[in-house]
C-alpha cells in the first residue's frame, strides 16, 4: 500500500521539528498520511522536499508532506479542521471544489481573514457530496500553492463500492531553481488583485512571479519524479482505482500503459456509464480530477506517464508492479501519438438536470483575454482586471448560465468556481453528447467556448477564477455575488 492509502491511525505522527534545527536547516519532508475521524488537525511548516536523488527544495507544507495529509471523511460526517500557522506568513485553506459555507471557504479578505503566523483556526464544514477533492491555501495561492502548501480532500460515499486498492496522485511541477522564477517582483502589476475594503490579510495578490512556464523543469507526482515516485502495487484480479488531482499550472496528458480503463469521475462528479478506453490520453488541466479504475489483469510492470515533450515530463511517470508475478516491464514512449479522450462525448447521455434551451435567471459572457499591461502581462475577464470585472449578481435559487471563451491567442484557462458544480453544456456551439459533465473547473483551450449553467443554491460570495493562478493574480478573477 502507498503511504497515501490505507488509514493511517496515527494522528499524531508529526513528531519532528517543526522549526529549524540548530544548523539552520529545515526537516526533511516527510510521507503523506491520511487523516481520517471528524477532528483534523493541520500546522502549516516549512520543510525541505526530496524531489528525487539530486534536487531538494524549501517547501511549505501542511503537517511536513507534499501533499499534505490526505483527509478522509465520510459522507454525511460533520468535520472540524484546526489549522496551525506555523510558516511566516499569512495563509488559509480553500477547500477547492467543495459547497462549504461561504465563511468556511478560505478566500482572505472575502470569506475570512488570513490565519496569522503563530495563530490557529478551525474550518467545520459537512461533509454532503462524495468524491474525490483537493485542499490548498488562497493566500498569495500563486505562490503557497507553489511551494506546495496543499493535500487532498476524499468524502467516501454512504454505500461505497468498494475497490481493492485506492490510490491517489497529485501532479505537479517545480522549478529547480527557483530563485530564477521569483526574480522579477518588481514588474508586476500588484494592484490589480487589492480587494479594496479594510482588511490587511486581504491579498488575492499572488502576482511578482514569473509565469514563464519553462520555468518549471521538475515534474512530480506526490512530490517526487521519475524512479522517486513510489510504484503502485496491485495484484492480478484487483480493482484498482486512481484519483488523479492536478494541483499544478500546466495541464498533463496521462497514458495508462497495458490496460483498459474507465473515467469514473470528473471533478469528484461521476460519470454516467463510463465505457472501457485503452491506449488514450487523459488531459488533466490545473485544478481538475479524474478517477479512473482499472482492472489488473495484465501481470508486469507498467507505467502511467506524462506525454509530451516538456522540460521535465518524464519525471511525471509512476510504475504499476503486480505483486508476486513476473512479467515483462513496460519501456516509456512518451512521444506516442495517441488521441486524447474527449470528455464531451465521453460515456452515456442522460439528462442532465440543465439543458441549453431552458430559461435561465442569470446570463452571463466571459471572455477570457492576455494583454498587455502597464507592468507586465495581465489577463482579463471582457477586458477588465479583479476587482474591476463585472461580478455574476444572482440570488438564491437562480439559474444561471455562462458562456465562457477563450480569446487569449496561447493561454490555456482552466476556470474554476467555488462554492459549486456547473454543468458543462456545450463546447464550441456543440451539445455534449456523452455523460452529463458536471465540474468545478473547466479548462478552455485558446479560441475554445463553452456554455455551463449552474444553480445559485450556497449564499455568498464566492470566487471564479482562472486556476493557472497567475494568470488570477494578474487579474484573471470575478465573482459570483448573492443578493
Ligand atoms: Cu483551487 Cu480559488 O481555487
Ligand atoms: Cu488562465
Amino acid at each position: 500500500h502507498s503511504s497515501m492509502q490505507g488509514h493511517d491511525t496515527n494522528m499524531n505522527m508529526q513528531e519532528e521539528n517543526t522549526a529549524k534545527n540548530s544548523s539552520g536547516q529545515l526537516p526533511l519532508a516527510t510521507d503523506t498520511k491520511v487523516l481520517t475521524g471528524k477532528e483534523i488537525h493541520l500546522t502549516a511548516k516549512e520543510a525541505l522536499l526530496q524531489i528525487n536523488n539530486k534536487v531538494k527544495l524549501p517547501v511549505y507544507t501542511y503537517n511536513g508532506s507534499v501533499p499534505g495529509p490526505q483527509i478522509r471523511v465520510k459522507q454525511g460526517d460533520t468535520v472540524k479542521i484546526h489549522l496551525k500557522n506555523e510558516l511566516p506568513e499569512p495563509i488559509t485553506i480553500h477547500w477547492h471544489g467543495y459547497p462549504v459555507p461561504n465563511s468556511q471557504d478560505g478566500v482572505p479578505g472575502v470569506t475570512m481573514n488570513a490565519i496569522k503566523p503563530g495563530e490557529t483556526f478551525t474550518y467545520e464544514f459537512t461533509a454532503t457530496v462524495p468524491g474525490t477533492y483537493w485542499y490548498h491555501s488562497h493566500q498569495e495561492s500563486a505562490k503557497q500553492v507553489d511551494k506546495g502548501l496543499y493535500g487532498t480532500l476524499i468524502v467516501e460515499p454512504k454505500n461505497e463500492e468498494k475497490v481493492d486498492r485506492d490510490y491517489t496522485l497529485v501532479l505537479d511541477e517545480w522549478m529547480s531553481n527557483p530563485d530564477e522564477g521569483n526574480m522579477d517582483m518588481s514588474g508586476m502589476d500588484h494592484s490589480s488583485m487589492e480587494h479594496g475594503n479594510g482588511s490587511d490579510h486581504q491579498h488575492m495578490n499572488m502576482s511578482g512571479m514569473s509565469h514563464d512556464m519553462s520555468m518549471y523543469d521538475i515534474f512530480t507526482i506526490n512530490g517526487k519524479s521519475g524512479s522517486a515516485v513510489k510504484p503502485l502495487k496491485v495484484k492480478k484480479g484487483e480493482k484498482v482505482r486512481i484519483r488523479l488531482v492536478n494541483a499544478g499550472y500546466m495541464s498533463h496528458q496521462l497514458h495508462l500503459h497495458g490496460h483498459e480503463f474507465k473515467i469514473v469521475a470528473t471533478d469528484g462528479q461521476p460519470l454516467n456509464d463510463p465505457q472501457p478506453i485503452k491506449d488514450e490520453l487523459l488531459n488533466i488541466a490545473p485544478g481538475e480530477r479524474y478517477d479512473i479504475e482499472f482492472t489488473a489483469n495484465n501481470p508486469g510492470e507498467w507505467l502511467l506517464e506524462c506525454h509530451g515533450d516538456m522540460k521535465g515530463a518524464d519525471g511525471m511517470k509512476v510504475k504499476i508492479q503486480y505483486e508476486g508475478e513476473k512479467g515483462s516491464a513496460d519501456k516509456a514512449n512518451a512521444t506516442e501519438d495517441l488521441p486524447v479522450v474527449d470528455m464531451t462525448s465521453y460515456g452515456k447521455q442522460k439528462l442532465g438536470e440543465f439543458t441549453l434551451d431552458q430559461k435561465y435567471d442569470v446570463e452571463y459572457t466571459m471572455n477570457l483575454g492576455t494583454a498587455m499591461g502597464k507592468n507586465g502581462m495581465i489577463y482579463t475577464i471582457n477586458g477588465k482586471t479583479y476587482p474591476e470585472t463585472a461580478p455574476i449578481n444572482v440570488k438564491k435559487g437562480d439559474l444561471i448560465k455562462v458562456k465562457l471563451v477563450n480569446d487569449s491567442p496561447t493561454d490555456l484557462h482552466p476556470m474554476h468556481l467555488h462554492g459549486h458544480f456547473f454543468q458543462v453544456l456545450s463546447k464550441n456551439g456543440k451539445p455534449i453528447t456523452g455523460s452529463p459533465l458536471i465540474k468545478d473547473t473547466l479548462n478552455l483551450k485558446p479560441g475554445e467556448e463553452y456554455v455551463v449553467a449552474f444553480k445559485a443554491d450556497n449564499p455568498g460570495n464566492w470566487m471564479f477564477h482562472c486556476h493557472d493562478l497567475h494568470h488570477a493574480s494578474a487579474g484573471m478573477v470575478t465573482e459570483v455575488k448573492y443578493k
